[in-house]
């Protein structure tokens, strides 16, 4: 049994790319390993410092992860704001992590460039706070899509280079994972890049997305004029639809649209219309739960409240470990 650690930001909606990069494994892993899974709210500070709704953002990543299928009996589930260890360790690694490191890191480059405004430091040492949240409990396996890949291998220099300053090994190297394949991309509607909250209105389908807004989402997709010669390599835009058909559709499915792609008989809105309907069908279950769950205070305030606590505990015992290592001895 290896100790696991994820969590996601409460900036919004969970959508279908965190759910096959991310929760999907989540769901996987928590009856092999011992799990913690948190809503990562002091990361969303970074780019929402003075968001209207966040509590409620909060809430509604809380509930969604519950209702696709976390489990709060046997993983740890809790909002990083309620673990106050792992600031105190944030602010410990970010000795160990160096200023031109940070600045080549890929997402603190996207994130000034779209916002500009607000380029904090927060930002820049959003890496740090990331592997103080996964060493807090030692853990080794963190199940995250691709985009994450390189926070990974930032976790690992700070930890190795925190473990050979003080010559113990005191934290195991943390390694992102998919069981043993390439971590998950999931394309956006708009034609290129990710599925993503921030990547501009339609490009995601939410968990909690009405049949109709997102029938209406998946028609709106990017395509193109459509294959002229047989067998044609496709361009991204239908690539990613494909790739779409692959998480929710039926092999059969996918083989008929590949077929009429193959033949130059494809008509996009029929492939559309059955992805919309397969999407439905993949996350109606998880939105009647969503309802169900939502509705339920009691239950809610019991699941954050025991999830602190457990979490909690863990970070105590690391951050007592680091605190003596360090040398800071007076308690
Ligand atoms: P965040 O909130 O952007 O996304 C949460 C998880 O969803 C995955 N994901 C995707 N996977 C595949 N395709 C996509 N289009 C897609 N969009 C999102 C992300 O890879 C992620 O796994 N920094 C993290 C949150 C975090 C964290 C951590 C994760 C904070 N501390 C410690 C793991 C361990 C983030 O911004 O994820």
């Amino acid at each position: 049994m290896e100790t696991v650690v994820s969590g996601i930001r409460s900036t919004g909606n969970l959508h279908l790319g965190n759910y096959f990069g991310a929760i999907r494994n989540f769901i996987k892993m928590q009856h092999e390993h011992r799990c913690y899974f948190f809503i990562a709210d002091m990361h969303a500070l970074t780019t929402h410092p003075k968001a209207d709704h966040f509590k409620e953002s909060v809430r509604n990543v809380l509930v969604e992860y519950l209702a696709a299928g976390i489990d709060p009996d046997v993983s740890t589930i809790y909002i990083q704001s309620d673990v106050p260890q792992i600031p105190e360790l944030y602010l410990l690694m970010n000795m160990y992590a160096y200023v031109g490191e940070l600045e080549r890191c890929t997402s603190f480059k996207d994130k000034i460039r779209k916002h500009s405004d607000n380029v904090n430091a927060g930002l820049l040492t959003y890496p740090v706070l990331m592997a103080a949240d996964i060493i807090i409990h030692k853990a080794t396996k963190v199940p995250v899509g691709k985009d994450q890949e390189q926070h990974l291998e930032m976790a690992r220099n700070f930890v190795n280079r925190f473990n050979h300053l003080y010559e113990k090994e005191v934290f195991p190297e943390p390694f992102a994972f998919n069981f043993g394949n390439e971590l998950v991309k999931v394309p956006g509607l708009d034609g290129s890049g990710k599925m993503g909250k921030s990547e501009g209105e339609g490009n995601a389908v939410f968990l909690a997305d009405t049949p109709e807004v997102l029938r209406k989402k998946v028609m709106r997709a990017v395509t193109d004029g459509g294959p002229t010669e047989p067998n044609q390599e496709k361009p991204e835009s239908i690539r990613n639809l494909f790739q779409l058909m692959r998480l929710v559709s039926t092999q059969d499915t996918i083989q008929h649209f590949e077929d009429t792609w193959n033949n130059c008989t494809i008509r996009y809105g029929d492939m559309k219309k059955q992805l919309a309907e397969d999407m439905i069908l993949f996350t109606d279950p998880i939105r009647e739960r969503i309802k169900e769950i939502g509705s339920n205070e009691t239950y809610l305030n019991k699941v954050i409240q025991e999830g602190g606590e457990k979490a909690r505990e863990s970070a105590a015992k690391t951050l007592k470990e680091v605190r003596s290592i360090i040398g800071f001895t007076n308690y």
